[in-house]
């Protein structure tokens, strides 16, 4: 902390020189998540968070789309992004050409895409979801087929809890989740089988069907926090339980450690950057943000 301490103090300070909010996500480094963020959390809640900021600037302590899903939700503010590097695979996985695509294998049937997708792919979509909200916004679809776009095991992971759908999908993966393997789960339970194996729903459907809980890095935060299990493993970005560990004490955090790439560049120094040069501002084309706007609104309105 002592090495950061003088970052955070600057970035606290310019912060209220600029009338900034940093909005972080869940995976963001400790020193981020704990030392600098005015609001946490997993994807929804930034989602819903970045409708209700005041302040004229937003700085998104996460990746590319993260930013451009505030400034198509709030598109009067300043919304910064430390890194432009910082992307996902899962983002690249689809264009709005794949998109088509699946409408005309799959015809008349909704496209569901996942918040982790450009802004023109979310305009091109019927509705958008979330890890904690793409249950939901499945069976809320009248149609019997819908289509999931990008993350193929997202869609897997769902079509097992609404067997009354035909859910098809797209064949993206986030490059973090899709390591972690049922084989390694089984070998970590027998020399530790007082672990509790938390996994997110970007996990491949055999992890998640091995482990004792799945959900969105909120709804794995808040499972860790209730049932605080003497041992866990969490099978999602490592960040996470570095961030959690401090309120939860008690809890032993085992397991690898897969760090996201992308997350893992937006730094301090980049956060202190971007508020003194304010940069790197995040653009969407505004009739690519109507559309985009129109899926996001209605996953917020159908999973509220
Ligand atoms: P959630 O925080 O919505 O669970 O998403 C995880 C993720 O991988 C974001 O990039
Ligand atoms: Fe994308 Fe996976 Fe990184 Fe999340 S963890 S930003 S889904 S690559």
């Amino acid at each position: 902390w002592a090495l950061h301490a003088p970052y955070v103090a600057a970035i606290n300070a310019l912060k209220a020189e600029r009338g900034a909010v940093i909005l972080a996500h869940n995976y963001m480094r400790p020193e981020i998540y704990h030392g600098v963020a005015d609001v946490v959390g997993d994807s929804l809640q930034l989602a819903i968070e970045a409708t209700r900021v005041e302040a004229q600037v937003i700085v998104q302590a996460g990746v590319h789309f993260m930013a451009e899903t505030s400034k198509v939700l709030n598109p009067a503010k300043t919304v910064l992004i430390p890194d432009t590097q910082a992307g996902c695979s899962l983002a690249d996985a689809i264009t709005p050409a794949g998109i088509a695509e699946m409408r005309a294998r799959y015809p008349g049937a909704p496209v569901v895409s996942y918040v982790n997708t450009t802004a023109e792919v979310k305009a091109a979509s019927d509705v958008c979801c979330t890890s904690s909200n793409a249950v939901q916004i499945v069976r809320a679809q009248e149609a019997d087929t819908v289509i999931m776009t990008p993350d193929r095991y997202l869609a897997q992971n769902v079509a097992a809890q609404v067997p009354e759908k035909n859910v098809v999908w797209w064949d993206g993966s986030c490059i973090v989740h899709e390591r972690f393997t049922a084989a390694d789960l089984r070998s970590f339970r027998e020399h530790a089988p007082d672990t509790r194996i938390i996994a997110h729903p970007e996990c491949p459907p055999d992890v998640v069907a091995a482990s004792d809980f799945a959900g969105s890095t909120a709804a794995i935060i808040d499972y860790v926090s209730t049932e605080r299990p003497a041992a866990a493993m969490l099978l999602t970005e490592c960040s996470m339980a570095a961030n959690i560990a401090d309120a939860v004490p008690g809890v032993d955090f085992r397991g690898p450690c897969n760090l996201c790439p992308y997350m893992q560049m937006i730094t301090l120094e980049k956060i202190l950057w971007s508020l003194h040069t304010m940069t790197h501002e995040v653009t969407v084309d505004p009739a690519v943000s109507e559309g985009a706007r129109r899926a996001v609104e209605r996953m917020i309105e159908l999973s509220s």
